[in-house]
C-alpha cells in the first residue's frame, strides 16, 4: 500500500516538473545574421582581423578568417554554399593536418575531415548580409583593378603550370594538380575578380604567415592569371 501511494506520488511530481519545464522554455528570439555567427560560426571562424604570429598558429585555426568576407567573396555564392556546402581545400583548412604518407605519394587521410554546418536558406542570406559588411584589409582592394579580358585555355594553363609553378599546390580540375592550396577551379566563382588581382599581387600583405609564395607576378600577368581562373570556373567538370 505504501509504496504504491509514494510510485503515484513521484508521477504526479514528474508531470508538475514536466510541465513546469516546458513553461519555463524561453520564446526563440528571431535570429539575426549576428547572432547565427556568434553561436554557430565562431568557434571556428574569426570575424576580426587576427595575425597569427607563426605558421603554427595559423595552421591550428578551424577555419579560414572571415574578417574580409565582404571584400573577399560574391555573395550570391556564399549564400548557396552555406546552403550545400561542398570541400574547397581537399585537404582540409590546413593540408599538414590531414596528409598522411601513402605508398606513392602523399594521400589525403579523409576520416579527419568534418563536413561543413549547413545552414536553411534565410539563415545563409541573414548570416551573408552580415558577412559582407565585414571589411578588414578593404585598403588592398581597388575597386575596378580587374579589367576583364581573355585567355586561351592553353596559354592559360602554361602560365599556371610551367611558367609560375601554381599546379603544384592546386588544383585546376577535381584531382589534378597539389593539394596544399584551395582548388582554383572555382576560385573566379567565389572570390571577387578585385580581390584575386590584391592576393596574387601580394598573398602575405593579406596573411603574413600564408605558405603560397610572392611570385612578384607583373601586372598584366595578374590580369592573365585572372582571365584563365574565370574561364576555368565556367568549364564543366561534372
Ligand atoms: C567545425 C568548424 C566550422 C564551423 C562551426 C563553421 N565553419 Fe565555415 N568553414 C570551416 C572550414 C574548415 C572551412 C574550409 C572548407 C573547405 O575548404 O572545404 C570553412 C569555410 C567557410 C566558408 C568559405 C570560406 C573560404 O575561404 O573558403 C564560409 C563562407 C564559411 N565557412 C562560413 C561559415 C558560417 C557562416 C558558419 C556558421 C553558420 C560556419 N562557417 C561554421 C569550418 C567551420
Ligand atoms: C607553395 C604552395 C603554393 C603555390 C606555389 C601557389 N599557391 Fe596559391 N595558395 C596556396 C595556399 C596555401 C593558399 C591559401 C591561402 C589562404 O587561405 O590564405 C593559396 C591561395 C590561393 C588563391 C585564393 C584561393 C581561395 O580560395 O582563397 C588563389 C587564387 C591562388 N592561391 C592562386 C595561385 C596562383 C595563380 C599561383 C601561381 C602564381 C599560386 N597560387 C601558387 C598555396 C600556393
Amino acid at each position: 500500500m505504501t509504496s504504491h501511494s509514494t510510485k503515484k506520488h513521484s508521477k504526479t511530481l514528474w508531470a508538475i516538473l514536466i510541465a513546469t519545464a516546458s513553461m519555463n522554455t524561453p520564446v526563440h528570439a528571431e535570429n539575426t545574421g549576428k547572432s547565427i555567427l556568434d553561436q554557430q560560426c565562431v568557434s571556428c571562424h574569426t570575424l576580426s582581423l587576427t595575425t597569427p604570429q607563426t605558421v603554427e598558429q595559423l595552421w591550428e585555426s578551424k577555419g579560414p578568417d572571415l574578417s574580409s568576407a565582404g571584400v573577399k567573396y560574391k555573395s550570391e555564392w556564399m549564400t548557396n554554399w552555406l546552403q550545400k556546402p561542398v570541400r574547397i581545400r581537399p585537404a582540409g583548412n590546413f593540408y599538414a593536418n590531414h596528409i598522411k604518407t601513402g605508398e606513392k605519394s602523399d594521400v589525403i587521410d579523409k576520416a579527419t575531415l568534418v563536413d561543413h554546418p549547413k545552414l536553411s536558406s534565410n539563415d545563409a542570406k541573414l548570416v551573408v548580409d552580415e558577412l559582407m559588411t565585414l571589411k578588414h584589409n578593404q585598403q588592398l582592394v581597388k575597386q575596378g583593378d580587374y579589367q576583364p579580358g581573355t585567355i586561351s585555355m592553353t596559354l592559360g594553363e602554361m602560365m599556371f603550370d610551367k611558367f609560375k609553378g601554381c599546379l603544384a599546390c592546386h588544383q585546376i580540375e577535381p584531382g589534378y594538380g597539389g593539394l596544399s592550396g584551395p582548388e582554383v577551379y572555382t576560385a573566379a566563382n567565389r572570390l571577387q575578380e578585385d580581390y584575386l588581382i590584391s592576393f596574387l599581387r601580394n598573398p602575405q600583405a593579406w596573411e603574413p604567415k600564408n605558405i603560397m609564395p610572392n611570385k612578384n607576378l607583373k601586372e598584366i600577368d595578374l590580369q592573365k592569371l585572372v582571365h584563365y581562373l574565370r574561364a576555368l570556373s565556367k568549364e564543366d567538370f561534372k
